[in-house]
């Protein structure tokens, strides 16, 4: 897992060393549940068939989350951060990127990768429900799908209850976008960015992307310090879509933990620019 940068580590996760490459993982002491240690980065080009892990689950906890989802979710809608939010891709600068894609479909599905553990933690809730808010809110959003390889059955089952379905290929990231499509990947692991950009490393694919998460440039301004790294090797195509990037960043003062360093990504690359040599 890639982050280092202060703006790119979730708050209730702490960083440890695994093998040859530092990976964040969530804290022990608010954990439920044990979760799965992720893999490395070379293990995570594989695309493969996934079920929960956690298979233990009662209709009384699937009831328990589902509620607190919905609190969870009144909450958001009625916070400031949301109105804000919603505000950024009606009326803002950023409106115009939204239109520039949106306007041609009828629908844009929504792909929500990374989003972690529902049921144990505050911040996937928040994630998950301004998702929902999202699609409740825009007309033009369509079919949600969401994956985490950390997912237990109970949350997979809200997951499906709030109309998200649940993937059953780890894709590593790596869908490859015909049509215009989101990409919600909050806080996720820079590789994962990294397989979104390296699949879609067209200039017709790119600009089909509207993606929200991890600000590049903050990745950008944090490269020099991880010179020579892993973390610099996977920040590289980052950073060389950078200059073809319309960055706008979200202001997340009372909702920080779950929304800190987070950005939406437009891309607009041109027919004629030679994406292959710049990274
Ligand atoms: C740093 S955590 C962020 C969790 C949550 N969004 C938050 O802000 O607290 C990154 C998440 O990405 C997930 N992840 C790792 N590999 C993934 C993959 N191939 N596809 C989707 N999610 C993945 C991890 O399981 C983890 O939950």
């Amino acid at each position: 897992m890639a982050a280092s940068a202060e703006t790119v580590l979730p708050e209730p996760h702490k960083v440890v060393k695994d093998d040859d490459w530092t990976i964040v993982l969530p804290r022990r002491k608010n954990q439920k549940r044990r979760l799965p240690k992720l893999k490395s980065a070379k293990q995570q080009q594989e695309q493969t068939h996934w079920t929960p892990t956690d298979l233990e689950t009662t209709p009384e906890r699937e009831l328990k989350l589902m509620q607190k989802m919905q609190i969870c979710i009144e909450k958001l809608e009625k916070s400031r951060f949301f109105t804000v939010f919603l505000d950024q891709i009606v009326t803002s600068e950023a409106a115009d990127c939204f239109y520039n894609i949106t306007k041609s479909e009828r629908k844009i599905n929504m792909v929500i990768y990374g989003i972690g553990s529902i049921e144990s933690f505050d911040s996937p809730r928040l994630q998950l429900s301004l998702a929902v808010l999202m699609k409740r809110k825009l007309d033009w959003i369509g079919e949600i799908e969401v994956f985490d390889p950390i997912i237990s059955l109970t949350e997979s089952k809200v997951f499906e209850e709030l109309n998200c379905r649940v993937l059953s290929v780890n894709e590593q990231g790596m869908r490859k976008v015909v049509d215009p499509i989101l990409f919600f990947m909050p806080h996720c692991e820079v590789e994962l960015y990294d397989n979104l950009l390296k699949t879609n490393w067209r200039y017709d694919s790119l600009n089909k992307i509207i993606l929200f998460g991890n600000s590049f440039e903050k990745y950008e301004q944090h490269q020099s310090v991880f010179q020579g790294s892993l973390l610099n090797e996977s920040t590289k195509r980052l950073v060389a879509v950078r200059p073809f990037t319309k960055e706008f960043s979200t202001v997340s003062d009372d909702y920080f933990r779950a929304f800190h360093g987070s950005s939406w990504h437009f891309f607009s690359v041109d027919r004629d620019t030679n994406l292959q040599l710049l990274c």
